[in-house]
């Protein structure tokens, strides 16, 4: 087991020296323009992102929390950078979707409720949620603090497996970045991702959304990761396609259901 992570990981440091430092496309985004942005912290990492979406409720991809205790996650309100500032909230209690699997990319969805209320600021405020599926070819934004250049090693290691490796090698941003992606249609992204061996994922339904833009687009860290259309909520980032496959979002339209009835208290 180590020594094919050994050698992973020297390939990995290769793969990275060599990409080059500009996010997939992005730019440093002011939490004022995205207020609703959250950054996942598990055990003192940050792990991915999210949205508030309540008072005291922040959306987030299963992946990022399953198997953690709640004490073991807080969130980062409020900060235009990725590390410092805002405000660090502890979460009290993790609801991860009952239908969530690993191997698949629908469902992907966690809630974390907050142990003390957000107080709505220009800084950090919940997100509304869209009310019609996007078209596909149509634009949106998405933030994120995940790597800031695309590679297979990206796309297939996760950051977590070689947690060794610094954030700098990651090519991981100091700010928050955010880009402007396309709407790719269900059938061309299920194709898309179908011919990769290490992930036999299914599950690309009306369940989810996916993006696609040339030289754009999210990778790992950026897990959770909002997607938004006129400062509204359409999407949770599932599965980074780190500008080689098409992103994958949940369908926030498509979890109205488990959304209203798990976010009333
Ligand atoms: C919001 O305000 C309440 C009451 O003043 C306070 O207890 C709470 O800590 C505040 N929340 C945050 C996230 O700062
Ligand atoms: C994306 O963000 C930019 C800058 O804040 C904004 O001008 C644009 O309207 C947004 N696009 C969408 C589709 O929401």
């Amino acid at each position: 087991m180590f020594a094919p992570l050994l050698l992973l990981q020297i390939v990995a440091l290769a793969w990275l020296a060599r990409g080059d430092q500009r996010i997939i496309g992005a730019n440093t985004v002011n939490i004022k323009d995205a207020p609703w942005h959250a950054s996942i912290i598990v055990q003192s990492q940050l792990k991915c992102g999210g949205a508030i979406i309540s008072k005291n409720y922040i959306l987030t991809a299963a992946k990022c929390v399953d198997g953690y205790s709640a004490g073991n996650i807080q969130v980062r309100l409020g900060s235009s950078s990725c590390g410092t500032g805002g405000s660090k909230v502890g979460i009290c209690e993790v609801k991860v979707h009952s239908q969530y699997s690993s191997w698949r990319f629908d469902n992907n969805l966690a809630l974390l409720k907050t142990c003390e209320l957000i107080n709505a600021t220009n800084e950090m405020k919940p997100i509304e949620r869209a009310t019609k599926v996007p078209e596909d070819n149509s634009r949106a934004n998405l933030t994120g603090c995940g790597a800031r250049s695309g590679n297979w090693l990206n796309l297939i290691m996760d950051k977590r497996l070689i947690s060794g490796i610094e954030d700098k090698w990651w090519h991981l941003p100091v700010q928050l970045q955010g880009t402007q992606v396309r709407i790719l249609g269900q059938k061309q992204c299920a194709a898309d991702w179908r011919v990769i061996p290490f992930y036999l994922l299914k599950g690309i339904s009306d369940l989810t959304i996916c993006t696609k833009s040339p030289g754009k687009g999210a990778c790992s860290t950026d897990r959770g990761a909002p997607l938004v259309i006129d400062n509204k909520l359409v999407g949770i980032l599932a599965r980074a396609g780190c500008s080689i496959k098409p992103d994958v979002y949940a369908n926030i339209l498509g979890h109205t259901h488990w959304l209203d009835s798990n976010t009333k208290d």
